[in-house]
């Protein structure tokens, strides 16, 4: 399990690209279409799957002891944060055919993303 979480968040960020083209298309002559959603939508998912493999890593390791405050609180509630923003920020974008409000919460979620990974599980 904590294998798969390692290895899904290169899943996330290759979705997290995908929806910051799609995005970024999305503000030229092709507009918001069926790529721009569907890139949108396949963030907010891999993003969500992940952020349920996580809880259950951490109910494996029963992390509410806090030996490691990083990877029992930190690390969670920011992800939490973070697939909050890029779930709501997608759903939002695609209601109003925003791109910009898409690329804005894309980049806001991976800055979280990125700021919550344990330091010594870099590179990412
Ligand atoms: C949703 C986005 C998330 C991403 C991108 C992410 C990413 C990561 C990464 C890169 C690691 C380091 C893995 C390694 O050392 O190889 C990690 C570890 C961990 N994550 Fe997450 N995580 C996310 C959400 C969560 C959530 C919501 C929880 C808990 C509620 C969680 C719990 C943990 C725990 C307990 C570890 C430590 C595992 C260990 O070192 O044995 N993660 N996560």
């Amino acid at each position: 399990m904590v294998l798969l979480h390692s290895l899904f968040r290169w899943l996330v960020l290759l979705a997290a690209v995908g929806a910051l083209v799609g995005y970024g298309r999305a503000r030229g002559p092709s507009g918001f279409d069926a790529f721009t959603e569907r890139m949108g939508s396949l963030f907010a998912v891999a993003i969500g799957v992940q952020l349920l493999i996580g809880i259950v890593v951490w109910l494996i390791q029963g992390r509410w002891g806090g030996d490691d405050v990083f990877r029992s609180f930190i690390h969670p509630a920011m992800m939490i944060l973070a697939t909050g923003v890029a779930s709501a920020g997608v759903a939002r974008a695609r209601r109003g055919q925003q791109a910009m409000l898409g690329l804005g919460t894309v980049i806001v979620s991976l800055v979280l993303v990125v700021a919550a990974i344990p330091s010594d599980a870099w590179p990412l």
